[in-house]
């Protein structure tokens, strides 16, 4: 099928390439001039495992296109999705102006029957917004229908979960745009969920939400643990194999970040109040996720007793593994913090330096190779579960150290072993 993306970030880009992958005409379509002029010539402006060659491949046999043109992206397909972004404002809500925005320019070059797609994360009710707006601003009075398709691709995974996905939320409220949907699934031989528009945006927050608290819920055990001489590991391990929980997001951490879980936590709050309804589970899945981060700097500081002028080596920057993405990282708030308490900073990771040295300013030293970092430190943090560092040099660490004191917010070391080898080890609730 003919098909337009608008928008092509992290989602536009990666479902773009994929849609391409399975064989539809595809046209991805940015308001950012050098985004689309980078993607032109070869380039990438994210790092994506196996992104760039799916890119390229599908570029080089034509399925793939990208434009700066909504009308052109409009005009060329039958179907348009909108993969644009959906920042929170100030009091948590969603700024939806850029979706207002995309409707807009979306029912301007319409002139005939399209499929308006929204693959944005949105709170619920925003298809019907979209469907009035598209009505009100299409001079040609083009008929059309509104779908949501919400995306539950994980960053650093991404070709993969939408390669093969667990299941695919279709929002529809007639058989025409039902129809093409499940034309456009079909390659990917996936169960299909389909509901009407308002469920289908609602899937998306209520699992974000749910998987952030399954975090929550695993930090707040490993407090216990801590406290309590336990290993949050074992308990995870032993909760996990009982189906109705399972063992996934159960990994104890110094907090979620990313561009979702946050910025869907606080939408999902606000959505909630707007219909009425306190959803003091998710402010108590936020306030843990926080309380987090500070026993961790705490942690950090109690070890050290004085944090100002020592020398700390951060291994990881990026929000997870397997992406160079910085947005409302853990780590990169844990250097502000390290930071404010007058440590100095020796910092590494293996994709997201660069985005990183924009939010961490100058002051901070950036180390090309890992097992460099430790060279001169007082202690080691670990703060991205990036799998490389599972084959850190210890030995080597522990001796260019001043003290051999690592810091473990991944859980990614054996305590025993590390205290077999030397070290003063501290991780999550072990
Ligand atoms: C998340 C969801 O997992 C996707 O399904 C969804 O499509 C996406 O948001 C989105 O709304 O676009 P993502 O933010 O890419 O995906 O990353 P996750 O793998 O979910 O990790 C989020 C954060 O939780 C990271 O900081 C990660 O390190 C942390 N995490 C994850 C833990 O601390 N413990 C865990 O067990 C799992």
């Amino acid at each position: 099928m003919k098909l337009a993306i608008i928008g092509t970030g992290y989602v536009g880009l990666v479902t773009g390439a994929c849609f391409a992958e399975v064989g539809h005409q595809v046209v991805c379509v940015d308001n950012d001039a050098a985004k689309v002029k980078l993607l032109q010539d070869g380039g990438m402006p994210i790092y994506e495992p196996g992104l760039e060659e799916l890119v390229r491949k599908n570029v080089g046999n034509g399925r793939l296109a990208f434009s700066t043109s909504t009308a052109e992206g409009v005009q060329r397909s039958d179907v348009v999705f909108i993969a644009v972004p959906t920042p929170p404002l100030s009091d948590g809500a969603v700024d939806l102006s850029f979706i207002e925005r995309v409707a807009r320019d979306i029912a301007a070059s319409m002139t005939s029957y399209k499929i308006v797609v929204d693959k944005s994360t949105v709170p619920v009710q925003t298809g019907d917004k979209v469907a009035e707006t598209i009505k009100r601003y299409c001079k040609a009075r083009a008929e059309f229908d509104v779908v949501s398709n919400p995306e539950f691709l994980r960053e650093g995974f991404a070709v993969d979960d939408l390669m093969h996905p667990d299941r695919v939320v279709i929002g529809v409220r007639s058989p025409r745009p039902l129809a093409a949907m499940k034309e456009i699934y079909a390659p990917f031989n996936a169960p299909l969920i389909i509901t009407d528009i308002n469920s289908a945006e609602l899937i998306k927050h209520a699992s974000n939400s749910f998987l952030a608290l399954k975090i929550s819920y695993i930090n707040a055990i490993s407090v216990i643990c801590e406290a309590a001489g336990a290993n949050v590991q074992e308990v995870a391990n032993g909760m996990g194999r009982d189906a109705r929980i399972g063992r996934q997001f159960l990994d104890a951490s110094l907090g979620f970040g990313g561009s979702c879980f946050p910025k869907d936590l606080s939408a999902f709050i606000k959505i909630a109040e707007q219909v009425g309804y306190d959803f003091g589970l998710l402010k108590q899945v936020q306030k843990i996720n926080e309380e987090q981060m500070s026993r961790f700097v705490k942690k950090i500081a109690d070890t050290l007793w004085v944090v100002k002028d020592k020398t700390i080596g951060v291994l990881g920057l990026a929000f997870k593994q397997n992406t160079d993405d910085v947005r409302m990282s853990p780590a990169i708030e844990l250097c502000h913090r390290l930071r404010k308490e007058g440590a100095i900073l020796r910092v590494y990771d293996p994709k997201a330096a660069e985005k990183a040295r924009a939010l961490l300013g100058d002051g901070v030293t950036f180390v090309e190779d890992m097992d460099e970092v430790a060279e001169g430190c007082d202690a080691l943090v670990i703060a991205t579960e990036w799998e490389q560092f599972k084959k850190l040099d210890l030995e080597r660490a522990r001796k260019a150290l001043t003290h051999p004191i690592l810091f473990d917010g991944r859980n990614l070391f054996d305590p025993a072993q590390m205290e077999r080898l030397g070290f003063i080890y501290k991780s999550i609730g072990r």
